[in-house]
């Protein structure tokens, strides 16, 4: 979700406020996801990176994370969104932790997910499902896989970039292999759900061939 900070810059505004729009533009993506047939959202929220920001901007971004899950949870609930969090998240601050195992009970039943990726890093997060194949004695591709974190999530399909940057920040290192790339100019804050259909769109006509004619 790239560009939060460049959003709130051009506009006179303070980084938090990029991010709180940040905030405002998931919220209609979730909201929209259901209508467009999409199984698995996964929004890459806080990497294991992202820990080198200023402790201000960390403050901040553990703030919102609070007030979304405390403000949205009753929306997921009765919409069917269940939520999955990726990523070491049980090192996050103890009332987050429990505020996020409440709403992973809460939101169980739900038909399609919203994944947030926090305190996530893919080269970790092989690491240590190679090890856990290793620690099991077989190491596979399949063995591999029934460790990471998305384990449970379908295939990743699509993986889209915000804000012109075009790498891929340690995210979904092993799920992309095959993924289809968007990479599009928009800031995070202006992504709304006519910019992620036109995505699909695009992603639609794509021929897929997984290494084969
Ligand atoms: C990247 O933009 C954005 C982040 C590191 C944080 C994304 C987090 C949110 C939108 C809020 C929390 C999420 C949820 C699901 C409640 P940037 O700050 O790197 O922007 P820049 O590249 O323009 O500086």
């Amino acid at each position: 979700m790239d560009g939060n900070g460049r959003w709130a810059k051009r506009k006179g505004l303070p980084r938090a406020v990029g991010h709180q729009r940040g905030v405002e533009a998931v919220r209609k993506l979730v909201r929209s996801v259901g209508d467009m047939g999409i199984d698995c959202l996964t929004l890459y929220a806080f990497s294991s990176e992202n820990w080198k920001r200023p402790e201000e901007e960390v403050d901040d971004l553990m703030n919102l994370m609070r007030k979304f899950i405390k403000s949205d949870l009753p929306e997921f609930v009765a919409n069917n969104v269940r939520l999955k969090i990726i990523g070491d998240w049980q090192g996050l601050a103890p009332d987050i932790v429990a505020m996020l195992e409440d709403a992973l009970e809460q939101t169980a039943g739900g038909t399609h997910t919203l994944a947030v990726a926090l305190n996530y890093g893919a080269q970790q997060e092989i690491a240590s499902a190679a090890a856990k194949a290793a620690a099991s004695g077989e190491v596979t591709e399949e063995s591999i896989a029934a460790h990471l974190y998305t384990a449970d999530l379908p295939p990743l399909d699509l993986l889209i970039r915000t804000s012109g940057e075009v790498r891929l920040s340690n995210f979904l290192l092993w799920q992309a292999a095959y993924a289809e790339m968007a990479f599009v100019d928009t800031l995070w804050p202006d992504f709304a759900p006519e910019h992620l259909q036109q995505a699909l769109d695009d992603f639609a006509q794509r021929e897929r061939r997984y290494g084969g004619r």
